[in-house]
C-alpha cells in the first residue's frame, strides 16, 4: 500500500464541523490555505514519512466508544470521547497524533495540566494533515518537559464492514431467520486511528481504560475484565472495563455480540472464555479444550504466569485469520470452529496452530513488543515458532507434519528475487505489510530453530526468558534480542566449536538482512577423505537480486553425521563463515561406500547437494535400513533431490532413486515431501501416455503399503498422509482403492447429506474418482447435491462441501459429458455466478476436460470463449500450463494463426503461454526418455 506523501491542508485552524442533515454523515470543510501551524505551510521535515515525532509520550488513555447498531441497518455510527494523559520530552507548542477519517467536535478539544499547578497552554488551532494521517494541536507556549498533561476531545467515525476489516467494524450473522449485526475490530498494523486519535506506533505504549456502550441483550467485551455496568439515557450501559497493561495501541479490540460463552481456567488462575455465536457453540468445544494446556505450556516455558488473568477468545462469522489483541483475541469462525462430520482432522491441527500461534503472542508481542514494523519478526517469527512447540502436550503427530509442510513452504519459496528479508526496512507505516511476510513468520522461526540447535534448548530457553524480563511492557530491536542471546551464551559456556565466543549477530545478521539462503555442496576427496564445502545463493530462475551489504553469502553452521559415528545428535562441526568454500579434513567415514550426512535432522536453513559417490551411498542406506536417518533426514533427502532436479541441477532420476525407500517408509512427512513435487511431473506426463503409464504404476505400487495400512476410517493423527495415500491410490487405480470408491459411492447415493459414509479429508478425491469411473448418472447425482441447499447450519464448512462437490464434476473422462457441463456452464442458473470461476478452472484444469476447454477455445475464441464473469485468460493460461507435447505446440501456433492478436494485453498472453510450452517441453527433453527407462527397471507389477 504506497500513499503519496503530500502536505494538503483540511479544516486548518478551527476545523469546521457539520452534520450533513442529507446523509447523516459528518464532514470537514475543506480549506486550501497554507498551514499557518507549520512555518510557512511546510511541515517539518520529520513528519514526511508519516512517522510521529518523539516529542511527547503518552502515559494513559480513558477511551469511550458507543458504537450504534442499533438503528436497523449501515451505515452505522460510533461516537466516542478519549482523554489522553501525556507527557513532553521537550519542549513543543505542537501535539501529533494519528487520526484517520474521523470527525472530531472542536469544542470539545481541551487540554489540561494534570501534576502542576500551572495553567496548561492554550490551543490556539488544529488541523489534520490527511496524507499523512495526522492531526496537529498548535498551542500558544511550549509544553513543559515531565509535566503531565491531559488532552480530551470527543468524536465521531463510520464503521467499516467486516470485509474492510480496519477499524472498528460490523459483521453479521443468521439467528432464527433474522440477520443480527455484531461488532469487531481490527487495529493492527494502523487502524487505531480510524476509531480515536492517537499515537498510533508500537513503540508508543501506554494503559487504557476502556468503556464500551451497548444495549441489551447485547454484551460487550474489551481488553480487560469486566469491572461495572452503569446504565444511562437511550437504553445504554457503559460496561466498564480493567485497566489494560502497559501495551502498543494496535492491541485493543472492542467487541459488541450477543453470543454466550465457554469458560476454562488454567492451573494458574487463567480464565479463558471462547464466545461464539449459540449455533456453534457445540463446535467450540474443541478449541475451548485446548486453549487451557497450550496456555499452560507458555507459561511454564516463558516461567512468566498469568500476565493477563482474564483472556476472551471471540469468534466472529466473517473475520478472517486471528489477531493476538491481548486479553481479546478476535478469530474468524473458520478458524475456531471443528466438529469432525463438517471437517478434516487436518482442519483440526490448523485451529491448534492458529490458538498456539495468537496465546504465543502474549508474551512475544504484547509483553515485549516489536519497536517498529522493521523489526515483525520479533513477533511473528517467535509466535510462529511457539505455535508449533506450544502443542506439546496434546502430543498430536499431525502438528509435525503441518510445521515441516510451512516451513518447507517457506524454504521455497525464498528462491525467488522478490522475497524479502526476515527483518526488511520499513520506513513509512504504509509499507508495514513487507513485514509481514511469510519470511517474517516461517522463515523467522526457523532462524530461532537454528539458533536454538546452535545454542542448546536449555540456553536457548534461558535467554528467551531473559529476553521477556528485559523488555517486559516495552519494545525491542533485532540487536536487543542479540545481545541477550550473545549474553546468555556466554554466561553458559556456549562458544563457537574453535572456543571463540559465540557472537549471534555476527553470525544471524546475514541471514535475517538479507534473502534467499545457500546451497550447499560437499565434494569428498575419496582419496585424501577430506571433504570440500562451498556455498551459493540458491537461485533456481538465474535472478537477478537486489544488492545486499552481505553479497548473499552466509556463516553457515555446518554439522556432520556419518555412518561411522556412534552418536547420531547432531554437532556443529564448524562455521563456514561467509567464505566461498572450506576444506575439512576430519570426520569422514572410513570406506568409500559408507555416507556422510551435512546438516542432519535439517535444523539448519539450507539444501545440500552431495557428490554423487555419497549420494548413491545415501540411497543405499534408505533402501536397506531408513530409519537410521531421523524423519526430518529423510524428507530433507527427498526435498533437495526434487528440488534440485527442478531446478536442472540434478535429474528427476535422482530424485526417482532417493524416493524408491518409499514403499518402506511410514511416516507422512517424508511421504508429504515427495507429494508436494508430483503433481507437475504428473501433468506433463500426461502429454506421453506410455511413460505416463510406467509411471502411474509406480507410484500406485509404491503408496500401496502406505494405502493399506491407512485405509478409508477416520484417522485422528495422520489425516492429510491418509489422503494422500487414498488419493494417490485412487488416481492411479488401485483396484482396491477404486472398489471402496464405489461401493461408498452407492451408498453416499442413497443417505441424506447429514450421513455420508466418507471423512472428509477425503471427499475430494471420492467424489472426483467416482464422477471420473462414474456415468452421466454419476454426475447427476454429485451435481445435484452441489444444488441442493444445504443451508441448515450456515457454518463455514457448508460452503467447503458445496465447492468439492463442484470441482469434482471436473473429474469427468467422458468427453459429451464435459462437453454438455461448458455449454451449461453459460447458464446461471445452472451453477451460479460465484462459483462458475472455480468450475471453469476445475474444468481446464482436470485430465479430459482441458482438451474439451481447449477445443471449445479454438473455436469461440473471438465469440464468447467463457461465459461470463470468468476471465478468458486465466482459462488460456489454466489450459496451456498442461502443454508439453509437439501437438500442443502446433496448434498453439496454429490458433496464434488463426487469432492474431488485437492489442498488448493479448500479445502478452500469447507470449505467456509459448513461454510456459517452451519450458515445459525444456523439462520433457531433460527427462521424459531417461524417467521412461528407469521406471521400466524399477516398475514391479
Ligand atoms: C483506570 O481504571 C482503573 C481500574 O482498572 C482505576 O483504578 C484507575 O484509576 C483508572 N485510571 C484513570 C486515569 O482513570
Ligand atoms: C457435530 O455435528 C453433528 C451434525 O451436525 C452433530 O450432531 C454433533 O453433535 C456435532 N458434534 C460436535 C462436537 O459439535
Ligand atoms: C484486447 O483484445 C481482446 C480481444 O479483442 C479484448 O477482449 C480485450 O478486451 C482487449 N483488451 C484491452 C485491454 O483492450
Amino acid at each position: 500500500m504506497a500513499k503519496i506523501v503530500a502536505i494538503l491542508l483540511v479544516g486548518y485552524f478551527v476545523g469546521i464541523l457539520a452534520d450533513d442533515p442529507k446523509t447523516g454523515k459528518y464532514y470537514c470543510d475543506a480549506y486550501t490555505d497554507p498551514n499557518p501551524l507549520f512555518n510557512n505551510g511546510v511541515a517539518p521535515k520529520n513528519l514526511e514519512d508519516g512517522r510521529l515525532p518523539t516529542t511527547i509520550e503518552p502515559v494513559h488513555y480513558d477511551l469511550e466508544i458507543r458504537p450504534d447498531i442499533y438503528t436497523g441497518q449501515p451505515p452505522f455510527i460510533n461516537t466516542g470521547h478519549v482523554d489522553i494523559i501525556m507527557r513532553p520530552m521537550v519542549a513543543t507548542n505542537q501535539i501529533v497524533l494519528n487520526y484517520e477519517s474521523l470527525t472530531l467536535f472542536d469544542d470539545t478539544m481541551r487540554l489540561a495540566s494534570i501534576d502542576s499547578p500551572n495553567p496548561a497552554p492554550s490551543i490556539v488551532g488544529w488541523g489534520v494533515l490527511p496524507d499523512l494521517d495526522f492531526l496537529v494541536i498548535t498551542l500558544d507556549s511550549d509544553l513543559v518537559p515531565g509535566t503531565a498533561y491531559s488532552f480530551s476531545v470527543t468524536f465521531a467515525g463510520e464503521l467499516v464492514t467486516a470485509a474492510v476489516r480496519g477499524g472498528l467494524y460490523w459483521d453479521t450473522y443468521v439467528k432464527n431467520g433474522e440477520t443480527i449485526y455484531v461488532i469487531g475490530s481490527q487495529l493492527q498494523r494502523i487502524y487505531a486511528r480510524r476509531i480515536f486519535p492517537v499515537f498510533d506506533e508500537p513503540s508508543f505504549k501506554a494503559t487504557f481504560n476502556i468503556t464500551i456502550g451497548r444495549k441489551a441483550p447485547y454484551s460487550a467485551v474489551g481488553n480487560g475484565a469486566l469491572l461495572e455496568s452503569e446504565e444511562v439515557e437511550d437504553g445504554w450501559v457503559l460496561d466498564h472495563f480493567e485497566s489494560t497493561p502497559h501495551m502498543s495501541c494496535y492491541l485493543l479490540a472492542f467487541v459488541v455480540v450477543d453470543f454466550g460463552y465457554l469458560e476454562t481456567v488454567t492451573p494458574s488462575g487463567t480464565v479463558s472464555r471462547l464466545w461464539v455465536r449459540d449455533d456453534a457453540l457445540e463446535a467450540a468445544e474443541f478449541s475451548n479444550n485446548i486453549i487451557g494446556p497450550i496456555t499452560e505450556w507458555l507459561e511454564s516455558y516463558t516461567d512468566y504466569r498469568n500476565i493477563i488473568p482474564i483472556v476472551d477468545h471471540v469468534v466472529l462469522p466473517t473475520h478472517s485469520g486471528a489477531m493476538e489483541n491481548w486479553g481479546l483475541i478476535i478469530y474468524g469462525e473458520s478458524s475456531m470452529l471443528w466438529n469432525e462430520t463438517w471437517y478434516s482432522a487436518h482442519y483440526r491441527s490448523t485451529t491448534a496452530y492458529i490458538i498456539g500461534h495468537e496465546l504465543a503472542h502474549f508474551w512475544f508481542g504484547n509483553l515485549v513488543t516489536c519497536d517498529w514494523w522493521s523489526d515483525t519478526w520479533l513477533n511473528e517469527g517467535f509466535a510462529s515458532y511457539f505455535e508449533s512447540k506450544s502443542l506439546e502436550p496434546l502430543a498430536w503427530k499431525p502438528s509435525e507434519m503441518t510445521y515441516h509442510l510451512r516451513v518447507k513452504g517457506m524454504f521455497r519459496s525464498d528462491t525467488i528475487s522478490t522475497s524479502y528479508p526476515v527483518r526488511p526496512t520499513i520506513v513509512t507505516p504504509w509499507e508495514a505489510p513487507n513485514a509481514f511476510t511469510t519470511s517474517s513468520y516461517s522463515k523467522g522461526a526457523s532462524m530461532l530453530r537454528m539458533i536454538e540447535t546452535i545454542m542448546t534448548p536449555e540456553t536457548f530457553k534461558r535467554a528467551i526468558q531473559l529476553y521477556l524480563r528485559d523488555f517486559q511492557f516495552s519494545n525491542a530491536v533485532t540487536d536487543d534480542l542479540w545481545a541477550v542471546l550473545t549474553h546468555q551464551a556466554a554466561q553458559d559456556g556456549i562458544t563457537d566449536p574453535d572456543g571463540s565466543p559465540l557472537d549471534l549477530k555476527e553470525r544471524f545478521d546475514p541471514w535475517v538482512l538479507q534473502s534467499g539462503y545457500p546451497l550447499i555442496r560437499t565434494i569428498r576427496n575419496y582419496e585424501t577423505g577430506s571433504l570440500t564445502l562451498s556455498q551459493k545463493q540458491f537461485n533456481p530462475n538465474d535472478e537477478e537480486w537486489p544488492d545486499s551489504e552481505f553479497d548473499y553469502s552466509w556463516h553457515v553452521p555446518i554439522s556432520i553425521l556419518n555412518e561411522d559415528d556412534e552418536s547420531i545428535t547432531p554437532r556443529l562441526v564448524t562455521w563456514m563463515s561467509r567464505v566461498p568454500a572450506i576444506v575439512l579434513d576430519e570426520s569422514m567415514p572410513s570406506e568409500t561406500n559408507e555416507w556422510y550426512l551435512v546438516n542432519p535432522g535439517t535444523r539448519f536453513f539450507y539444501r545440500v547437494q552431495y557428490d554423487s559417490q555419497n549420494m548413491a551411498n545415501l540411497n543405499r542406506q534408505l533402501n536397506e535400513d531408513h530409519l537410521v536417518f531421523d524423519v526430518e533426514t529423510r524428507a530433507a533427502l527427498i526435498e533437495d533431490t526434487f528440488a534440485l532436479a527442478r531446478a536442472g541441477v540434478l535429474t528427476l532420476v535422482d530424485g526417482f532413486e532417493t524416493s524408491l525407500y518409499l514403499k518402506a517408509e511410514t511416516e507422512g512427512v517424508p511421504w508429504l515431501t515427495f507429494d508436494y513435487y508430483q503433481p507437475y511431473i504428473a501433468l506433463i506426463l500426461r502429454r506421453f501416455p506410455a511413460t505416463n503409464d510406467l509411471y502411474r504404476s509406480f507410484i500406485r505400487e509404491t503408496v500401496r503399503p502406505v494405502y493399506e495400512s491407512k485405509g478409508w476410517d477416520f484417522d485422528w493423527d495422520e489425516d492429510i498422509y491418509q489422503e494422500m495415500a487414498v488419493r494417490l491410490s485412487c488416481t492411479n487405480d488401485n483396484t482396491n482403492c477404486l472398489l471402496t470408491n464405489a461401493i461408498r459411492f452407492n451408498a453416499w447415493k442413497e443417505l441424506p447429506a447429514s450421513q455420508n459414509p466418507v471423512v472428509v479429508g477425503l471427499r475430494p478425491s471420492f467424489y472426483c474418482t467416482a464422477v471420473r469411473r462414474g456415468d452421466a448418472a454419476d454426475w447427476t447425482a454429485i451435481y445435484n447435491r452441489y444444488k441442493e441447499d444445504a443451508g441448515t447450519s450456515h457454518l463455514p464448512f457448508d460452503s467447503i462441501e458445496k465447492r468439492t462437490l463442484l470441482e469434482s464434476l471436473a473429474c469427468s473422462a467422458n468427453v459429451q459429458v464435459l462437453q454438455d457441463y461448458l455449454v451449461n456452464l453459460y447458464d446461471d442458473d445452472f451453477v451460479g455466478l460465484a462459483d462458475k470461476s472455480a468450475a471453469m478452472e476445475s474444468l481446464a484444469s482436470s485430465i479430459t476436460g482441458r482438451d474439451v476447454v481447449w477445443e471449445h477455445l479454438r473455436q469461440n475464441w473471438r465469440k464468447e470463449p467463457v461465459p461470463s464473469g470468468v476471465s478468458s485468460s486465466v482459462i488460456f493460461h489454466t489450459v496451456v500450463e498442461g502443454f508439453a507435447s509437439e501437438a500442443d505446440e502446433l496448434e498453439l501456433i496454429q490458433f496464434v494463426a488463426r487469432y492474431p492478436p488485437e492489442n498488448a494485453t493479448e500479445e502478452a498472453l500469447y507470449d505467456r503461454a509459448a513461454e510456459i510450452l517452451s519450458e515445459n517441453q525444456k523439462w520433457a527433453n531433460l527427462n521424459v526418455n531417461a524417467l521412461h527407462d528407469w521406471l521400466s527397471s524399477n516398475v514391479m507389477d
